[in-house]
């Protein structure tokens, strides 16, 4: 019996590829990398950051009913989404009372039912674990800010509810809640939640926690044509195959995160494949250009930014090709944001329609894009 079960298994081992083999395929990837140009610089990234942070505040938070409106002018409420993204980009400013206020905010959106905080101040449980990871974020540099521990034990309490949420039948983080998709979005803000809060307050489960994430999204959702990450799961087994910048950069802020602390696998390789492919190696041709520019918004875009900012900051290259590489993150970021700024510099002046600027949710990401570009290079 033992003897043929151990053939069996030996047999389906090479035959099948194990779900390992699959993860194993990101990071041996290398091409030739094309150098990007950036313009002369011209501007000041603290300077546009500073601006946007104040124009965020004067023209979103409503001091009568000390709340953000959803659209400048207008005096309706946002959704937690918008909310969790405005917050953020005003505790990353720095500025006490502002950043107090932004988190006191995030209590009209907690669910009156279960742990987590609702997309709407209906406190019901219409809830979404991508919105709740951002708030986690938020929370996370507001207790930078704020030094206030009972910040911290919020962020802890709301990262909890959030690895509740693990798809009971294929395993993730449901992206509603008790809902059939296993959203890519979920499945990695999760992660970097927990990797935020390690940096503040270590406790090895949530490293742990962060490298199921990976693995898992990894395994299930790797697209094996062209490596990158497809759009989430469904429980009947489907993928869906759309693809966004801010679920790739997501990943790469993890993968740069996680590097600090794990060297169980080459994280590093994998964040930098991710880049190159995602640049077309310095082509600026893949799926997620057009015309040479970056095809998401800035409210999808933010977090590629974001990942190209988190792996040149918290980790170094390691030879000539990831030099390169590095390069071209770097370029790119610059190129990209300055294109942002020419574009749209008018809305440095406050409420804009143009762009969509007139809405909480791209002003405040937009806001986040500069903090991002300050953080590698100050000017350009
Ligand atoms: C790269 O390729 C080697 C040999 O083909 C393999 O052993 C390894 O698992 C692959 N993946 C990574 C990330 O190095
Ligand atoms: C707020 O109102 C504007 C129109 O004035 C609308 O476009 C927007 O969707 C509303 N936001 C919410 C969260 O309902």
């Amino acid at each position: 019996m033992q003897f043929w079960a151990l053939l069996a298994t030996v047999s389906l081992a090479s035959a099948v590829p194990t779900k390992v083999d699959k993860r194993d395929t990101l990071g041996n990837y290398t091409t030739s990398i094309k150098a990007v140009q950036t313009p002369i610089p011209t501007v000041s990234t603290s300077e546009i950051f500073d601006e946007l942070s104040l124009n965020l505040w004067s023209t979103f938070w409503d001091t009568s009913h000390n709340d953000w409106v959803d659209v400048c002018g207008a005096t309706n409420k946002s959704h937690l989404w918008s909310v969790a993204v405005a917050g953020r980009a005003i505790a990353l400013g720095g500025d006490d009372s502002k950043t107090q206020k932004a988190v006191d905010i995030f209590s009209e959106y907690k669910s009156a039912s279960v742990a987590g905080y609702s997309a709407t101040q209906a406190k019901d449980t219409d809830i979404y674990t991508d919105d709740d990871a951002q708030v986690v974020w938020a929370l996370v540099d507001a207790y930078n800010v704020l030094g206030d521990k009972t910040i911290l034990d919020e962020a802890i309490a709301l990262h909890e509810f959030i690895e509740n949420q693990k798809n009971p039948q294929i395993g993730g983080i449901t992206w509603n809640y008790q809902g059939k998709y296993v959203a890519l979005i979920s499945v990695v803000e999760a992660a970097l939640s927990a990797l935020k809060i390690y940096e503040v307050k270590q406790n090895r489960k949530l490293i742990d926690f962060a490298k199921y994430c990976l693995g898992w999204t990894f395994d299930n959702l790797l697209d094996p044509e062209n490596k990158f990450i497809n759009d989430g799961k469904s429980t009947d087994g489907s993928v869906n195959q759309g693809k966004l910048t801010y679920t790739v950069g997501v990943a790469m802020s993890s993968l740069a995160y996680l590097l600090k602390w794990d060297q169980s696998e080459d994280w590093l390789a994998k964040a930098v494949e991710l880049g190159v492919r995602s640049l077309g190696g310095g082509n600026l041709d893949s799926q997620f250009f057009t015309d040479g520019y970056i095809n998401d918004t800035p409210d999808h875009s933010v977090y590629f930014y974001a990942g190209l900012a988190d792996i040149l900051e918290l980790t170094s290259p390691l030879g000539g090709y990831q030099n390169d590489a590095y390069g071209l993150f770097k370029n790119e970021l610059v190129r990209e944001t300055r294109h942002l700024y020419d574009q749209y510099s008018s809305v440095l002046n406050g409420c804009q329609k143009k762009g969509g600027f007139n809405s909480l949710l791209n002003y405040g990401s937009l806001t986040q894009i500069f903090y991002q570009v300050n953080r590698v290079a100050p000017r350009i």
